[in-house]
């Protein structure tokens, strides 16, 4: 599989935004503008609250839009007694085809560990989810050059052990830290290093059918007017857009980032 072979995928986290009256607004005006040529071109993706999930659902099954769905965050368990948390089951059961693991936010807000990743990304192997798995560097690691280290390391520890097929279907994220909600997007030079390491050490731990399967998206302050630099790298495949994604417009316009008519 060639990078260009691999579908781009454009994800909008919207994070702790939007009840779900906000949620089926955004949604609806996503459905009236994104068009038949914007879902041959990419996968397209929302990523609500959970109290907003069962109301996008409705709008997508009874509208029949092909925009995809998903969650932000997962149990690593199953079921059982772990108050305020929620299942990949229960996220199946409401349709969902995609959940983050591991976002920064996650990790820093609630001190997920990279084992504690792992055991959201097994979850959602076992709910038939696709985990979106979220890695990538503080500023300070990225100031002193150890980006590379640091993200390989989260890497490695949470795809431990995952068989190559699996792999080839996961997707990952390289949000570098400082580049979150700052508008401080890093050069997609940096990202592509970054990816590109990603891809390489997907190769040679999981199989080469994992890393030329494995979708790599770069999250950070992406915004319409970056988006098509991003994209010209090789080893980035799509975008995890927070902000922006909260603007239908904007959304959209990451989402075209290669024109309206060459997507036609
Ligand atoms: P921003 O696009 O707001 O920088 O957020 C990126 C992000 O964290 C997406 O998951």
């Amino acid at each position: 599989m060639t990078g260009r072979s691999r579908k781009p995928l454009v994800a909008g986290n919207w994070k702790m935004h939007n009840n779900h009256f906000e949620a089926i607004a955004l949604t609806q005006r996503l459905a009236f503008t994104l068009q038949e040529r914007d879902f041959k071109a990419a996968d397209i993706v929302v990523l609500p609250p959970f109290t907003a999930l069962r109301s996008v659902q409705t709008l997508i099954e009874g509208d029949k839009l092909k925009l995809g769905y998903g969650a932000q965050d997962l149990s690593e368990h199953d079921d059982g007694p772990y108050t305020g948390d929620i299942s990949g089951r229960m996220l199946a059961k409401l349709g969902c085809q995609y959940v983050l693991a591991g976002h920064s936010e996650r990790r820093q807000y609630h001190h997920e560990d990279d084992a504690v990743v792992r055991a959201k990304v097994q979850a959602a192997v076992r709910a038939a989810i696709t985990p979106i798995l979220c890695v990538g560097e503080p500023l300070d690691v990225r100031q002193q050059g150890g980006q590379l280290g640091y993200t390989l390391g989260q890497l490695d520890r949470c795809l431990d052990g995952f068989p190559t097929a699996q792999v080839a279907e996961f997707i990952v994220a390289y949000e570098p830290v400082w580049a979150i909600g700052t508008g401080e997007v890093a050069t997609p030079e940096d990202a592509q290093e970054v990816c590109a390491a990603i891809r390489k050490r997907i190769s040679a731990v999981h199989g080469d059918e994992a890393g030329r399967g494995v979708r790599i998206l770069y999250g950070g302050s992406v915004k319409p007017d970056n988006m098509p630099a991003i994209m010209a790298q090789p080893d980035i495949d799509g975008a995890l857009v927070g902000g922006a994604s909260l603007d239908a417009g904007d959304f959209v316009g990451i989402c075209r980032y290669r024109g309206l008519s060459a997507t036609t």
